[in-house]
């Protein structure tokens, strides 16, 4: 099935690899909270958009009252709904939201941003967080890698094993243009009753640059710091809903 759908049409196979790698799901979203709390301690409601197999969430349902998430693929979402049924989440596409309610923060992690192509699609997607804010709501994104920090014509290896699934996953990332990294990635599925199987997907991933990010949020209204360092050094944008909007 992955050969045909890519990594994210395979929630549960994209979970074994950040699991087996100790993705620390848990860390990041305190992280994330505590910038959120920071900036309006009364938070209640939380969307996740592109929140995936719910590594996140599940840990913000800790600390929110509402915690909601939205993600274009299904097969991310099938994992999450199965894992975490009490948490509401939709098929819906970030550059294009329409949740029907309002919260006081979203969170776009794990650079899925870097999917969208073009500053219109970055413009359109902070406006339509923007949208879905309350005054003073806030807006965390992590940025894919900005063009002068992005290391071109990189392999990456893992082979992980997680209860008896094993999966290998060799990656091969070169700059496709000016604005873009391509990434091939090739997966090995291995379990006892099924045996190995392998398929390959790609990433075209867009390079923003820092400054590119920020005017995307003053274009939406919103104001923007840039906090560099979290997540393993891409930093994090964190903007705020003003009143006049
Ligand atoms: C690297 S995964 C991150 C998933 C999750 N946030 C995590 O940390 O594990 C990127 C996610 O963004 C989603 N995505 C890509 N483009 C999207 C879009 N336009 N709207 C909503 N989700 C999108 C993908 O389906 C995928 O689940």
């Amino acid at each position: 099935m992955p050969a045909k759908t890519g990594i994210y049409g395979a929630g549960d196979i994209y979970d074994t690899i950040y699991q087996g790698r100790g993705k620390d799901y848990r860390a990041e979203a305190a992280t994330v909270t505590r910038h959120i709390r920071s900036r309006n301690p009364e938070a209640a409601a939380l969307l996740d958009v592109g929140c995936g197999t719910g590594g996140h969430l599940r840990h913000f349902a800790d600390d929110f009252d509402r915690v909601e998430g939205v993600d274009l693929a299904e097969g991310m979402l099938a994992v999450c709904r199965r894992e975490y049924p009490d948490i509401p989440v939709a098929v819906g596409d970030m550059r294009a939201l329409r949740t029907g309610r309002r919260y006081d923060a979203i969170v776009s992690l794990f650079s899925a941003v870097g999917n969208l192509t073009g500053t219109d699609e970055l413009d359109a997607t902070l406006r339509s967080f923007a949208d879905h804010l309350e005054v003073g709501g806030v807006v965390v994104v992590e940025p894919w890698w900005f063009p002068e920090n992005f290391t071109a014509d990189h392999v990456g290896a893992a082979v992980v094993t997680v209860g008896d699934r094993t999966v290998a996953r060799v990656s091969h990332t070169v700059r496709d243009s000016d604005t873009a990294s391509r990434m091939e990635v090739h997966y090995i599925v291995a379990e006892p009753a099924q045996g190995a199987e392998h398929f390959t997907d790609t990433h075209v991933m867009s390079l923003y640059g820092r400054e590119q990010y920020e005017a995307a949020f003053v274009r939406a209204g919103l104001t923007v710091e840039y906090v560099p360092g979290e997540f393993d050094g891409n930093g994090l944008f964190i903007g705020v809903k003003g009143g006049d909007l």
